[in-house]
């Protein structure tokens, strides 16, 4: 089956509260962070939800962006456009197919991890060591559905208004 072999990850920066987002926005500024982004999804079908596309205001480049929204007229240069997950792995699959890539990165937000973290194989979480008052929250995790397998801690470097962690996580089974 094409694209078996492709894994899906989550890419997510939480807070120790849970928070991700406030007012269509990150709650936090962290360069650092924006760098290992960068690093993490480049080369890669991407998978976001309408708001968080807009809240980035352009596609990220070198990587599909595939923005899911139920608004079947939407569109914007640079992106495809899925009415629902199913059809937004659909074309990552044939996306990661061209570009050889091994992994589909789901980048956001709230509504759109809460749908395909039953979906996912792996995260990479960015730990935000603060809680910032926000309006938007990660999913619970069941911790017996995933194994930590990295974690690196860092303090605040410049241009971060916290110290963080890169953490990875595996679904157990
Ligand atoms: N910290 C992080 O790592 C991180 C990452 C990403 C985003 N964020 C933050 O999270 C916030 C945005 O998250 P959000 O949860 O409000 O919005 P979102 O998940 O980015 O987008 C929600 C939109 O996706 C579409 N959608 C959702 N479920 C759907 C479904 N089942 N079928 C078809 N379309 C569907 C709808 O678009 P339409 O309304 O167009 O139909 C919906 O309004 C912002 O504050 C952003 O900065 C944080």
């Amino acid at each position: 089956m094409p694209g078996k072999d492709v894994r899906i990850a989550l890419v997510a920066a939480v807070a120790e509260n849970g928070v991700i987002g406030r007012q269509g926005r990150l709650a936090w500024h962290l360069s650092s962070d924006l760098k290992f982004f960068r690093k993490v999804t480049m080369n890669k079908p991407l998978i976001m939800g309408r708001k968080t596309f807009e809240s980035i205001g352009k596609p990220l480049d070198g990587r599909d962006n595939i923005v899911i929204t139920r608004n079947t007229a939407y569109e914007a240069p640079g992106i495809f456009t899925a009415v629902s997950l199913e059809e937004a792995l659909e074309l990552a699959h044939e996306k990661a197919g061209a570009r050889s890539a091994d992994e589909i990165a789901v980048i956001g937000g709230a509504q759109i991890y809460e749908l395909a973290l039953p979906r996912a194989d792996r995260i990479y979480l960015t730990e935000i060591h603060a809680s910032p008052n926000g309006d938007t929250w990660f999913p619970e995790l069941d911790k017996a559905q995933w194994r930590e397998t990295s974690r690196e801690r860092f303090a605040a470097g410049p241009g971060d208004s916290a110290g963080y962690s890169f953490v990875v996580l595996e679904r157990t089974r």
